[in-house]
């Protein structure tokens, strides 16, 4: 069982890579690895490996590796990923489309239940069975259905106004697309996801690359 001692923010960063790997493994029909096999894979050092996976204590034993079905099950679990998470989309978009597109979340138990926009234009088209809903009809939406997430694709214009009437409305996890960080109560979680500093961090990359070819 997993302790309910805190575990750090980069453990916790790097869990959904362990995850996807150890998931892959699954798939191949490996049922245990040494943390030496996993290092070489994952280009982590090893020593890394066992220190992020001693926080849940009992995965690894000497000798033996890790066993990988178990060790999926018990990181999905703290991920949250052995339940069925509701998801909205406000914003449907080119991003808010793609997402609503994208049929492996579901997988993960991510269910998109409804997309929202302030568009009359696109009132009632359907992205994978979700007909695309009015701003106008997600209050009563809200209190209607069970809903835990929201992704949030919309100008950054309009952003904060959304995230506001999403708090009233008993949103506690917003999935933040807009470039603007969002003023929410302390009980209302926010992951913001913004491609471009990605992209800025891989310029960065290609910049010092580039300049000790230079040399
Ligand atoms: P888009 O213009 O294609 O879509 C925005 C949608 O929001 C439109 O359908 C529009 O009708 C709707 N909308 C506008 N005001 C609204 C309101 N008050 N309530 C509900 N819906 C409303 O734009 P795109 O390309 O899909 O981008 C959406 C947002 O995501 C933008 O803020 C953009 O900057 C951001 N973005 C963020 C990325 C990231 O990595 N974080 C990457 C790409 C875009």
């Amino acid at each position: 069982a997993v302790e309910e001692k805190s575990i750090s923010k980069a453990v916790i960063k790097r869990l959904p890579r362990y995850y996807r790997y150890l998931g892959e493994l699954i798939e191949e029909g490996i049922e245990r690895i040494s943390s030496n096999e996993l290092s070489a894979k994952m280009r982590v050092t090893a020593s890394q490996i066992r220190q992020d996976l001693n926080n849940f204590g009992g995965f690894g034993q000497q000798g033996y590796g890790y066993n990988v079905p178990y060790l999926y099950e018990e990181i999905g679990k703290i991920l949250g990923l052995d339940k069925t998470h509701h998801m909205i989309i406000i914003g449907a978009g080119n991003l808010g489309q793609a997402l609503a597109n994208y049929v492996k979340f579901e997988k993960r138990g991510f269910k998109i239940v409804g997309v929202f926009d302030i568009n009359p234009v696109l009132k009632g088209i359907s992205i994978r069975g979700n007909g695309i809903r009015m701003m106008s009809e997600l209050p009563e939406f809200l209190q209607k259905e069970d809903v835990q997430i929201a992704a949030l694709t919309v100008p950054k214009s309009s952003a904060a106004e959304i995230a506001e009437l999403l708090v009233q409305n008993g949103i506690k996890a917003i999935w933040n697309f807009a470039h603007l960080d969002l003023n929410v109560p302390k009980d209302v979680i926010v992951e913001n996801v913004h491609l471009s500093e990605s992209l800025m961090r891989l310029s960065y990359n290609l910049t010092v690359a580039e300049q000790k070819e230079e040399k």
